[in-house]
C-alpha cells in the first residue's frame, strides 16, 4: 500500500541558526507541513544541537506542528520539558529506550503524538510490540548525528516491510532529495524530512513543492 499524500518536514538543522524564526516562517509560507527539530545530546550521537528553550522560542512563530526528533540518551527524562515547550510530536530512538513501551505511553499521556525512530542498522522487529500505539515510525536513512550525509539505499527494503505491517506514518530522514524521496515514497514512506535539499536550494519553495508533487 502506498499512501497518497506526502508530508514535508523541513529539518531546521540546515537552516541559518541566527535566523531560525525567519527561516521557520519562510518554510511555512512555502508549504511545509511540519517543522522538524533535531535534538542531539553529544552521547547518543556525537553532535550537540538544541534543547527545550529553542523549541519554546519557535512555538509562537508558526502554526505548524513542531516535530521533535530526540537523538538523546534517556529521552524519558526530558519528555515533559519538550512537550511543555510546545512539541506537538515527539520521536524517540528505540535504541535509547530499554523500555520502549513505557516511553511510548509516557509521550501519549503527556499529550503529544508518538514517534519511534530506528537507526539504519536496527531491524523493524523492535517496533512490532508498540506498532499500534504509535503515530509514526521514523526509519533513518543516514546514521543520525549530522545533516548533509548521503542517503543509504539499503533502508528501502525495511520501508517496504514496515509498510506491509502498518498504515501509520512512515517518516524518512537523512539525504532526502527529489530522487531519494521518490524511491522512499514508492517503498511506502509518506513523511519526508529534508534539510540540505530545502535550505541549500536556490528556491526552497520549489524544493518543498517538488517533494509534495511526488504523490501525483
Ligand atoms: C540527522 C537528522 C536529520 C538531518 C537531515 O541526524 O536527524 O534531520 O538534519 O539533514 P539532510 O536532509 O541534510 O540529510
Ligand atoms: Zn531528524
Amino acid at each position: 500500500m502506498i499512501p497518497q499524500a506526502i508530508l514535508v518536514a523541513p529539518s531546521m538543522l540546515a537552516a541559518d541558526f541566527g535566523r531560525l524564526a525567519e527561516e521557520t516562517r519562510r518554510v511555512e509560507a512555502a508549504g511545509a507541513d511540519w517543522i522538524h527539530l533535531d535534538v542531539m545530546d553529544g552521547h547518543f550521537v556525537p553532535n550537540l544541537t538544541i534543547g527545550p528553550q529553542a523549541v519554546a522560542a519557535l512555538r509562537p512563530v508558526t502554526r505548524l506542528p513542531l516535530d521533535v526528533h530526540l537523538m538523546i540518551e534517556s529521552p524519558d527524562r526530558y519528555l515533559p520539558a519538550f512537550i511543555e515547550a510546545g512539541a506537538d510530536r515527539v520521536t524517540v530512538h528505540a535504541e535509547a529506550c530499554p523500555d520502549l513501551k513505557k516511553v511510548v505511553g509516557q509521550i501519549r499521556r503527556l499529550g503529544a503524538k508518538v514517534g519511534v525512530a530506528l537507526r539504519p542498522q536496527t531491524g523493524i522487529e523492535v517496533l512490532k510490540p508498540v506498532l499500534d500505539q504509535i503515530d509514526l515510525a521514523l526509519l533513518m536513512t543516514v546514521n543520525p548525528g549530522f545533516g548533509g550525509q548521503a542517503f543509504m539505499p539499503e533502508v528501502l527494503p525495511k520501508i517496504e516491510s514496515l509498510r506491509k505491517l502498518t498504515d501509520r506514518h512512515i517518516q524518512v530522514d537523512g539525504g532526502i532529495n527529489y530522487e531519494t524521496a521518490r524511491s522512499t515514497h514508492s517503498a511506502g514512506a509518506d513523511v519526508m524530512v529534508a534539510g540540505t535539499y530545502i535550505f541549500r536550494s536556490a528556491d526552497p519553495k520549489q524544493a518543498i513543492q517538488s517533494l509534495k508533487g511526488l504523490a501525483g
